[in-house]
């Protein structure tokens, strides 16, 4: 496992930079929307940028499209600074949230739009859109128009287009928001699929966490315009850095207390093991990591009132009291063996599986 994790570091270090955000920043009049965005994304890389509505994602993300003008900083891509560079030179592909397909223009003629306006030859370009449109599966949707279309299907054609021009980078906004949940879970399968066997190099933006954790290479959780975090689905969801990190991705129990000796101590009288921290600090305990306390043999365990209860099907959520402390675990219990609000129930929290973040 260790060594696998190195060979993808490896391997992720040698591959060369494609694009390179440094000290971008964006003002409207004297509001600063993103302050100082750097980042860094590499050949075949698929980067997601994570964080809540009015963050500064699409913002960030045309900035790289060419559609704004940075205040200040600077963008490369491949090595040459495009700061300057109108976005129809820039080898960029975009799928905009609305898709913003041509309305009077088929499926086909979509897709070949970009592809006449280089001046590609008719004959290269007919090839080219059939390779297209036969990598998002829609040979036989070539002659409709988009509002003949489902959702998913028009997300499609937009997709065909952006990649036709081959750029050197694809941008997504949003990919998925127009489309109902279970459509959203396959086309995001789908896509997955498509920009890995491409090898495409990939920046889309989403507030949903599910969508970055299963997608993204890499995640870069943005809050108020600044990075809180970047790091891989697993360090950003074990490890996060800071206390808007861990409530925003995933559900947590967060706790504040003050370090005494080798202990942390919250107000309410939960204690647990730790070391090398400052005098205050916030524990992060997600819901799967309490749990019951004979499974987790040797761990101290923790009697815990319940205080409710939440039926999820593949688990239940509990409300639990401990001393003086509210957390919440995700458990699951026998047909009949659901306990009720008022009962006891024996916990233990692994304090290998905790982590402390700044106090807020
Ligand atoms: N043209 C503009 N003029 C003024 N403020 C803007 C403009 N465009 C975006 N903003 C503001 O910038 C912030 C970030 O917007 P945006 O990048 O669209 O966020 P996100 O995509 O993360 O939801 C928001 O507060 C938005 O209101
Ligand atoms: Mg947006």
């Amino acid at each position: 496992m260790q060594i696998l994790a190195r060979d993808a570091v490896v391997r992720a270090v040698e591959r060369e930079t494609i694009v390179s955000f440094r000290n971008l920043r964006k003002d409207y009049g004297a509001v600063t929307v993103v302050p100082d965005f750097s980042l860094e994304i590499r050949r075949g890389e698929l980067v997601c940028l994570l964080g809540p509505s009015g963050c500064g994602k699409t913002t960030t993300l045309r900035m790289l499209a060419g559609f704004i003008q940075p205040t200040r900083g600077k963008i490369m891509i491949e090595g040459e600074d495009v700061t300057y560079v109108p976005a129809y030179r820039r080898d960029v592909g975009i799928v905009f949230q609305n898709y913003a397909l041509f309305p009077h223009m088929t499926v086909a003629k979509n897709v070949e739009y970009g592809l006449t306006n280089i001046g590609m030859k008719r004959q290269d370009r007919s090839g080219r859109v059939q390779d297209m449109l036969g990598r998002v599966e829609l040979e036989h949707l070539a002659e409709r128009y988009p509002r003949e279309l489902s959702g998913g299907q028009q997300q499609r054609v937009a997709l065909a287009r952006a990649l036709a021009l081959r750029p050197k980078v694809l941008l997504l906004d949003e990919p998925f928001s127009n489309l109902d949940a279970q459509l959203r879970v396959r086309l995001r399968e789908d896509l997955h699929a498509l920009i890995r066997n491409l090898e495409m190099t990939t920046l889309f933006v989403t507030h949903d966490q599910d969508e970055a954790l299963t997608l993204a290479d890499r995640i870069v959780v943005m809050n108020k315009g600044a990075v809180e975090q970047v790091g891989s689905p697993e360090e950003i969801y074990d490890a996060p850095a800071t206390r808007f990190v861990a409530e925003f991705i995933g559900r947590c129990t967060l706790l504040e207390g003050n370090i005494v000796g080798h202990e942390f101590r919250t107000e309410g009288g939960l204690t647990l093991p730790a070391c090398g921290l400052p005098r205050r600090a916030t524990v992060v305990i997600r819901p799967e990591n309490v749990k019951k306390s004979h499974e987790l043999p040797g761990v101290l365990a923790r009697q815990a009132t319940i205080e409710g209860t939440d039926y999820h099907g593949a688990m239940t959520r509990l409300q639990l009291r401990l001393n003086g402390s509210r957390i919440i675990m995700d458990t699951q219990f026998a047909v009949g063996q659901k306990p009720k609000p008022g009962e006891q129930l024996d916990v233990a929290i692994d304090p290998s599986n905790v982590r402390f973040v700044p106090p807020s």
